[in-house]
């Protein structure tokens, strides 16, 4: 043995010892995108493109795609929230697109999570997607449509159901992604609206009478 390893390790008394910083309470405030979170969004996104199997894209975002994506749900109307902790920084996303091009799709919208991983698994992808369901309501939107990826996605499956989606079909072995076959999991929920139609704003088009 070594003549330090004889000596008795000192050790500092209880109450001089560095105690560990406690974790501050995990807060946030939920609002719309801004064009200068996109940055933020884009990492939130592609670490999962290039990571996981939850998304289908294989390709990482560029900033100019997600500007052009970010000017067309805005010129839509369609809601993009942000969830930012207190220091500025974007902990995850969620926004609504259209569900399909076709103008009898108007008031179907397909929606999209995604958080930061270190913000995952906390409460707030619930709150955030609340918060997403809410403003679909106010906007008009009668039905929200989530496809879900049917490996990998336990976390989004599980929040979806948790906040009244219903599963209503699944298709498989539509996708390929890292050398295996991937299907989709199609939940549903619909919304009685709150407010006006974000539709009225386009040429023709009228609210449904309610109970349609
Ligand atoms: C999916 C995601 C948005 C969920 O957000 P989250 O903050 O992790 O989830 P929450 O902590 O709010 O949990 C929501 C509910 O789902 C449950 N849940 C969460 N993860 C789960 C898991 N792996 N298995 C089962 N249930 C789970 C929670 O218990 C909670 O239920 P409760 O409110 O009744 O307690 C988030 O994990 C994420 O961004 N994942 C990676 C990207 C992704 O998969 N996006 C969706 C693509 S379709």
């Amino acid at each position: 043995m070594l003549e330090e390893e004889y000596e008795k390790k000192r050790r500092l008394p209880f109450h001089l010892r560095r105690r560990p910083e406690p974790e501050g309470p995990f807060t946030y405030v939920i609002r719309p995108a801004e064009e200068r979170d996109i940055p933020d969004i884009r990492e939130i996104y592609n670490y999962y493109v290039r990571n996981s199997v939850v998304t289908f894209d294989e390709k990482v975002w560029s900033i100019a795609q997600w500007r052009e994506k970010f000017a067309f749900l805005r010129k839509l109307d369609l809601p993009f929230l942000v969830a930012q902790s207190p220091t500025g920084q974007i902990l995850g996303y969620a926004l609504v697109q259209p569900w399909a091009g076709k103008s009898a799709y108007r008031y179907t919208v397909e929606n999209s999570i995604y958080l930061g991983q270190a913000a995952a698994g906390k409460g707030l992808g619930r709150a955030l997607l609340e918060a997403l369901i809410d403003a679909c309501r106010q906007k008009g939107i009668r039905e929200i449509v989530a496809v879900i990826s049917d490996k990998g996605a336990e976390a989004s499956v599980a929040l979806h159901e948790r906040l009244g989606f219903t599963e209503v079909g699944r298709m498989g072995r539509v996708g390929f992604k890292f050398g295996r076959w991937l299907g989709t999991i199609y939940l549903q929920k619909s919304l009685k609206p709150a407010g006006k139609g974000w539709f009225r704003r386009g040429p023709g088009l009228r609210e449904p009478p309610s109970g349609e």
